[in-house]
């Protein structure tokens, strides 16, 4: 089956179209898309900005873009190709009239109108209510947009309701980058096409689990955002808790949607609340100070550019998770994740139980239990720790930590592996959600998330400073000690 040809073309409407999210990821992403020829060859992009300009000024901005963030010299041939999709319209999206230039080009019976918000929320209400009220919206259409969906269960829910007046919840993809990356959907397949992970995975195997998400980035010019937002609802609320479910799920019956969405819900609804009487035990908030970064000297979150030396927002955070259900009793989910930390490494790390029993004291007093770790980014693979004999013909049998080592740039070196953005933006032209977040679960998630924040708020817990560089406040380490584990290193 060609790819190329069975979907319907679409009309890529993207709102906020010379804004930093458009520039520096979507039209990237579409331009690799293109060059891959993945994208429908009747498929159209069209720009929608409130700055002046016509076609060409859009196509100029676009081809600077590319030089400055795509890391490859640009094809000419790919770039003619998809440059010429593209359409500019000026629109004010505060102002309902000038919704009606969309009329000018857009054909809602040959195309399927995908509407990508790549705008600030407070715009997604102005935006709704001017594309119901130019009628070009149809069946078919549908919208995209990303986080913050909110910064509290109250907020999200406003903006999902404004979307829910104009677009049913089947038109309407919420996009979670995480969700596109190779090695998180991997996990579907690890778990459910694998007997031997299949079947032991559950508190009878498995000791516990680490999730770690390790920035190397601070606060790159971000700082009014990332103030109001903290590490907690900007990395843990979606991402990390996106990979938790990925983890943690029941099977789902199939691979539609619906399916999956319905178990990750019941995996999030199991969270157990974090209440102001175990906060300090159950989490730790941290805030990066001075310190360096593979050898450079960078300066502390306080000292960041346009930084308010008052704040007490987290640049990191580890909590101690517990899922309430019967798979996973008494299993604890270590999840940390911060700014500025020694280097960018994103992994699952899958604990199983130490044997009852140990017949090799003369190498371990301890037997050290397996391992699965899943590395999400960077060299994404998987990799298993075993114990294996040293060969040899010694009279005692002497054991060795292994690894079984499988790298996915290795072991699939005729795939391309694409990035979140660019499965995702295609999977939102082809009108498939599986890949994207239903509203129930995204308001399930801000339910647990504003328990740790209310907690946060009422036992009056500060961020405890770490040096840029290291792996976080030395009470993160504690949060695990006093479980007698350690973070993977
Ligand atoms: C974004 C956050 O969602 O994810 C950023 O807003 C963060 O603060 C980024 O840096 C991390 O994404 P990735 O793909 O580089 O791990």
């Amino acid at each position: 089956m060609n790819e190329t040809t069975v979907f319907k073309p679409c009309d890529l409407v993207i709102f906020g179209a010379l804004g930093d999210l458009s520039r520096r990821k979507l039209l990237i992403s579409l331009y690799r898309l293109e060059k891959a020829n993945l994208i429908e060859a009747d498929t159209r992009i069209i720009g929608i900005d409130r700055h002046e300009g016509d076609n060409s000024e859009f196509i100029g901005i676009i081809h600077e873009s590319l030089q400055e963030f795509l890391n490859e010299i640009i094809d000419e041939q790919v770039w003619a190709r998809f440059s010429a999709r593209f359409a500019y319209l000026k629109i004010d999206l505060t102002r309902m009239d000038q919704y009606q230039l969309l009329n000018t080009l857009i054909d809602g019976q040959f195309r399927v109108m995908v509407n990508y918000f790549a705008v600030a929320p407070f715009l997604f209400t102005n935006i709704c209510q001017g594309l119901a009220q130019c009628g070009v919206l149809n069946e078919e259409s549908r919208m995209v947009m990303e986080k913050p969906i909110g910064h509290d269960l109250k907020s999200s829910k406003a903006i999902n309701d404004a979307v829910a007046e104009v677009f049913n919840e089947k038109q309407v993809y919420r996009i979670d980058h995480y969700l596109g990356k190779e090695t998180v959907l991997n996990l579907l397949a690890l778990r459910f096409a694998n007997s031997i992970f299949t079947t032991n995975w559950d508190h009878n195997t498995i000791d516990h689990v680490q999730i770690t998400v390790a920035e190397e980035v601070g606060i790159e010019g971000r700082w009014d955002y990332f103030d109001k937002t903290g590490q907690l609802r900007d990395m843990l609320q979606n991402h990390l808790l996106q990979i938790l479910t990925f983890v943690a799920m029941e099977p789902p019956v199939n691979l539609e949607a619906q399916s999956i969405h319905n178990e990750k819900i019941k995996v999030l609804a199991a969270l157990r609340p974090i209440t102001k009487e175990n906060v300090e035990l159950k989490t730790v908030r941290g805030l990066y100070s001075a310190g360096e970064i593979k050898g450079k000297p960078v300066p502390g979150y306080l000292e960041e550019v346009g930084a308010n030396t008052e704040s007490t927002t987290e640049s990191f955070v580890a909590l101690k998770v517990a899922i309430d259900n019967w798979r996973w009793a008494g299993v604890p989910f270590y999840l940390r994740t911060g700014k500025r930390m020694a280097y960018k490494r994103t992994e699952i790390v899958v604990n199983f139980k130490q044997l009852p029993h140990n017949i090799f004291k003369e190498s371990f007093d301890d037997l050290p239990s397996n391992k699965l770790i899943i590395h999400l980014q960077p060299n994404e693979g998987v990799e298993i720790q075993i114990l294996n004999k040293i060969p040899g013909i010694d009279e005692n049998i002497k054991l060795q930590k292994t690894k079984l080592d499988l790298s996915f740039s290795d072991t699939f070196k005729n795939s391309k592996i694409f990035g979140g953005y660019e499965k995702l933006v295609l999977e939102a032209m082809r009108g498939n959600p599986t890949l994207f977040l239903s509203r129930e679960e995204i308001e399930q998630a801000w339910t647990w998330i504003d328990s740790i924040q209310d907690a946060w708020a009422h036992a009056d817990v500060a961020p405890k400073p770490y040096p840029a560089g290291t792996w976080g406040p030395e009470a993160a380490d504690e949060l695990i000690a006093r479980d007698g584990r350690v973070w993977e290193e």
